[in-house]
């Protein structure tokens, strides 16, 4: 049996867990630190399960033994970005939750894909692959899926119509430095540069970055969930069923566009492998500066951490 563990059940973890069990995919355990958290959550989701048949399990747990030989483990434990809070000044914080969680991860799952949702997310994979030692290939973070996924929606309202239509590209830092691209984002194969002009292009590409923002000026006292949610338990399903995905995530690269030693978002193909592959788009000059400048403030967040 296939086997997911979540880690942290807060609003991230739990509605993951759940999307998860609902897609019948794998056995899932969520874990967090909170007592009666994880199983209070866990046991509420099985009971839905009259009405989302699986045969799968969903356990709730305060215990990493649990999570012993995951195929997948999704790290979500970490502070929520508060209104006016950057995502760098969720750093010291969830380095040093990320940091721990990602140790004990590794003891009990040595095999798994490991995928990271804490922010800032890009400096967070570079901080997991360092504590785990995994091979560049299992690790990979929640960015372009869900920026792209944010994207597709803004264009969805505007032209209506469907949001699954659209092939959205956004890579380089999930955060400021995003980097959205409308020439490769496509609509039945057209580039969204087509359909558009550059003004509504350009909003759009705003919007988009400060799409995490928008939703936390709503809510207030926490970020978005079921969005990021959703891209993530995409992901984690390409690793499953070995898909080879095409979608857009946090790995770390290599020489892939002139960049090394870091991570950030760049175009991948996801598989039971975890990033069996770095696509390499051709980019024009403008476009690939502003992706080397995002790896350059991944970069500069990370040094923050070491
Ligand atoms: N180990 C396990 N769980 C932990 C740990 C830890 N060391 N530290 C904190 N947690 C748990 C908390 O107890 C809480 O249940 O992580 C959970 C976080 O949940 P929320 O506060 O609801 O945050 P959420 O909105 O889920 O966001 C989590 O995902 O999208 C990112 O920026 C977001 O970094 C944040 C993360």
């Amino acid at each position: 049996m296939p086997k997911i563990s979540v880690i942290g059940a807060g609003n991230v973890g739990a509605t993951l867990a759940q999307r998860l069990y609902e897609k019948d995919l794998a056995d899932v355990v969520m874990f967090d630190i909170v007592e009666g958290l994880p199983q209070g959550k866990a046991l509420d989701i099985f009971q839905a399960s009259s009405y989302y048949p699986t045969d799968y399990t969903i356990k709730g747990t305060n215990d990493y033994a649990d999570t012993a030989a995951s195929d997948v483990v999704l790290v979500t434990a970490g502070a929520a970005r508060k209104p006016g809070m950057t995502r760098d000044e969720l750093l010291a914080i969830n380095a040093s939750i990320v940091r721990g969680v990602v140790s004990e991860v590794v003891k009990h799952s040595p095999d798994c894909i490991l995928i990271i949702i804490s922010n800032p997310v890009d400096a967070m994979v570079v901080l997991a692959q360092q504590v785990s030692g995994f091979a560049n290939e299992r690790i990979m973070g929640l960015s372009g899926a869900l920026d792209g996924a944010r994207l597709a929606s803004f264009i969805a309202m505007k032209l209506s119509i469907p949001a699954a239509k659209i092939e959205p590209c956004v890579i380089g830092e999930h955060g400021e430095n995003m980097v959205v691209i409308p020439r490769l984002t496509r609509i039945d194969g057209k580039p969204l540069t087509d359909i558009m002009d550059q003004d509504q292009c350009q909003a759009l590409c705003q919007r988009t970055i400060k799409g995490g923002a928008e939703i936390v000026s709503f809510l207030k006292t926490s970020s978005a969930f079921y969005a990021p949610s959703a891209a993530v338990a995409r992901m984690a399903e390409a690793v499953i069923k070995d898909e080879n995905l095409n979608i857009c995530a946090v790995a770390f690269l290599n020489g892939q566009y002139g960049i090394k030693n870091v991570a950030c978002g760049v175009p991948v193909v996801i598989n039971k492998k975890g990033i069996a592959k770095i696509v390499e788009y051709q980019l024009t000059d403008s476009e690939l500066e502003a992706l080397r400048a995002s790896a350059q403030a991944v970069k500069d967040t990370v040094s923050k951490i070491n």
